[in-house]
């Protein structure tokens, strides 16, 4: 018999669902040196978190979440909730001294990111911020070519995150057009991922520009007639430069239309270049210099030679966007056991949310801008 890790989940929407499904799926999979009980999911709706918890499977369900992170049969806090709860809810769970794992980006503000992992490590807590990208197959093979050195002196990172849900004027001033509750808008939640691709693959980022652009200025509150101000960015863009020497740009928009969720990045270096594409999670083009009549080539990334595959199904029997939640759950299981901090950590979520507040910065100012 394994030894049990008691989860509780706080928020139970988007990534409540897609956490949900990743701890009900990890063990069932993987060799897993725990079993993961769903013990408690938490929500202020109680009609809606009890639903929630029918639905996914949690044992319990709860709507106030203080009193859930101080429970002595907790292990685990796993904080799905909107930017504006990440902070508080992950201090209170680290002086509760639990395994906190925290969504994307870290915190609202750079303040509140350093706060929470002050917190954790004041605590010694073991943490995890909820990357997930940096675990497709597909990206971690692009990973192990630029360490191998396949790719040589890395020159250039080119990101971009495009999506296009709010081009509609109609659509409402939702929590994510609401820097109060999200900190900002694409910035935080668009440019945080491909940011964190860059630190994960390139190395640290020292200088930005930026500019930041909301093209509509107010919308309709959501089941009401009534304005309200957006008061984030639709659009971000950065120049960057790392400590390295390599250059980059990130860009990312909601106002993209025709893409729906579009990662995208490309590394070129001396000796090659990698490409990926979020929307064919399973492919990695890769460019290595071989000759004149040598052009790109796809990886399928589903050898069971190819990170966490071996796991899932046959070569070419393709996984997608819930299996990279489940391997980092499966990973910080892991580290768990081990008595390790796993990667990403709260130390990148407080590097990750520099950048951030440096692109920021460089908005406001038009000048470069240190990290
Ligand atoms: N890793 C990824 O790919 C990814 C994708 C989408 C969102 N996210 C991140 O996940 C987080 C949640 O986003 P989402 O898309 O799931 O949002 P969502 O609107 O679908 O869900 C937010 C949840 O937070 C809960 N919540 C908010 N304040 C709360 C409080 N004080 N107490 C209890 N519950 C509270 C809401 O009830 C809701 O269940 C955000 O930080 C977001 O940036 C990450």
């Amino acid at each position: 018999m394994k030894k049990k890790l008691n989860i509780a989940m706080i928020g139970y929407q988007f990534m409540g669902r897609a956490h949900s499904n990743a701890w009900r799926q990890v063990s069932k999979i993987f060799d897993c040196p725990f079993e993961p009980v769903m013990k408690v999911i938490c929500g202020r709706d109680e009609a809606a978190v009890k639903q929630a918890a029918e639905r996914y499977g949690w044992e319990e369900h709860a709507t106030n979440w203080q009193d859930v992170v101080r429970r002595k049969d907790i292990d685990v806090v796993d904080i799905c909730t909107t930017g504006d709860a990440h902070m508080p809810i992950a201090v209170a769970a680290a002086e509760a001294k639990k395994v906190v794992f925290c969504e994307k980006p870290l915190a609202n503000t750079l303040e509140e990111a350093q706060q929470m992992l002050a917190a954790v490590k004041s605590n010694a807590c073991i943490h995890m911020l909820c990357h997930n990208y940096r675990r497709a197959p597909a990206v971690l093979i692009a990973k192990r070519l630029i360490d191998e050195g396949q790719i040589g002196e890395i020159y250039h990172y080119r990101g971009s995150y495009l999506q296009d849900w709010i081009v509609d004027p109609d659509f409402p001033r939702v929590w994510r057009l609401e820097k109060a509750r999200s900190g900002s808008g694409a910035l935080g939640d668009l440019v945080s991922h491909t940011a964190d691709l860059s630190r994960f693959l390139v190395g640290e980022i020292s200088e930005v520009a930026g500019l930041l652009k909301t093209f509509i200025a107010e919308r309709t509150l959501p089941n009401s007639t009534a304005k309200a101000p957006v008061d984030v960015d639709d659009a971000a863009l950065s120049l960057i430069k790392f400590e390295n020497g390599a250059i980059g740009t990130i860009e990312a928009s909601r106002f993209a239309l025709g893409h729906k969720n579009h990662l995208r990045f490309e590394i070129n270096g001396s000796k090659g270049s990698v490409a990926f594409d979020l929307e064919r999670l399973n492919e990695l083009e890769h460019y290595l210099e071989e000759g004149p009549n040598s052009g790109f080539k796809t990886i399928l990334a589903t050898d069971s030679t190819h990170p966490y595959i071996d796991a899932w199904w046959p070569p070419g029997h393709i996984i997608g966007y819930e299996h990279t939640f489940i391997h980092t759950v499966l990973d910080l299981m892991r580290a768990i056991a081990e008595e390790r901090i796993p990667t990403p950590n709260f130390e990148d979520g407080v590097r990750n949310q520099r950048v951030l507040d440096a692109i920021e910065r460089a908005s406001i100012s038009g000048n470069w801008e240190p990290v």
